[in-house]
Parts: C-alpha cells; structure tokens; sequence
C-alpha cells in the first residue's frame, strides 16, 4: 500500500466537549503522521463551499449550521492507504452503527453530530487538503 493522505476534521462536537486531545491521541496511535494541523472556527461560505458536494440533500443546512457552531480542528494526516484507514478509526456515519472503539461510537451522539470527518476518496482528499491548507502548510 503506497503513502497517502487524508483530510480529517474534530468538528465542533468533540472540540466543545473537550474531546480533541483523546482524538489526536488515537490518530496518532494509528500511525498517521500529523502533517498540518489547525483549529478554525468556521465560516458559513467556507463550510458551504466544502460541503458543496451535499448542497440540495435534505440536511445540508442542519450540516452546515452544525459545522459553524464552534471551531474545529482541521488535519491533514499521512500513512499508507491512509484515506480507509482514517474512515476505519472514524467508523460508520451513524454513530449507532459504529463499531466499538471507533471515534464516533466513542464521541458521536447522532448522524449529524458524529464527531469527525473524513475524506471519502483520492479526488475528494486533493479537493479537501487544498480548501484548507496551501502548499507550504503540506509538508
Ligand atoms: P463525513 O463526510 O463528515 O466524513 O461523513 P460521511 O462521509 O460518513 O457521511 P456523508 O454522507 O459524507 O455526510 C456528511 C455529513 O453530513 C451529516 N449527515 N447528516 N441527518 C442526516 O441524515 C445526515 N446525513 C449525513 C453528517 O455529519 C455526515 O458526517
Ligand atoms: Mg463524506
């Protein structure tokens, strides 16, 4: 498996109720190299425009409300197949579905408020790395 990365976000949920720390920690415990790091208090066009993808479902807005409510921490992470793996700790979307151990079973309270975000492919990591950080942040 070659060296990948990932975009990964602590979205406010888990950044407000002081779990960010316990996720780092797991992260790294995973083996993913921290690569660029940053905590944001989103804005509205800026979650917008990275969410664009889920513009029209029915729980865009509710997505995008929650996303701005308290700052996140926002991650590019590194590791061999490191997109799945990430997606893997992560667990399922739903919280109740997740497997025991993972981050949104561990920290997610429902659907929408599930703790961490996760890049779902190699085009979507390219497009979510470089919505957040530039080149010389990427290294
Ligand atoms: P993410 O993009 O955040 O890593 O999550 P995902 O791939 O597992 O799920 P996705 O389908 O991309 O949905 C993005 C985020 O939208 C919220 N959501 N709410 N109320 C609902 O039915 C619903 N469905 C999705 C979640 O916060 C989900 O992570
Ligand atoms: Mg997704």
């Amino acid at each position: 498996m070659p060296i990948e990365r990932t975009f990964a976000i602590i979205k406010p949920d888990a950044v407000a109720a002081g779990n960010a720390g316990k996720i780092l920690a797991m992260i790294e415990a995973a083996g993913f190299r921290i690569v660029a790091m940053r905590k944001e208090h989103l804005t509205r066009p800026v979650a917008e425009g990275f969410y664009a993808v889920h513009k029209g479902k029915g729980f865009f807005a509710e997505l995008v409300d929650f996303m701005t409510e308290a700052p996140v921490v926002l991650l590019a992470l590194e590791r061999e197949d490191a997109i799945a793996k990430w997606r893997e700790v992560m667990g399922a979307t739903n919280p109740e579905n997740a497997e025991e151990g993972t981050i949104r079973k561990l920290f997610g309270t429902n659907i929408g408020r599930n703790a961490s975000h996760g890049s779902d492919g190699p085009e979507t990591a390219a497009f979510e790395l470089s919505w957040f950080f530039s080149g010389c942040e990427l290294q």
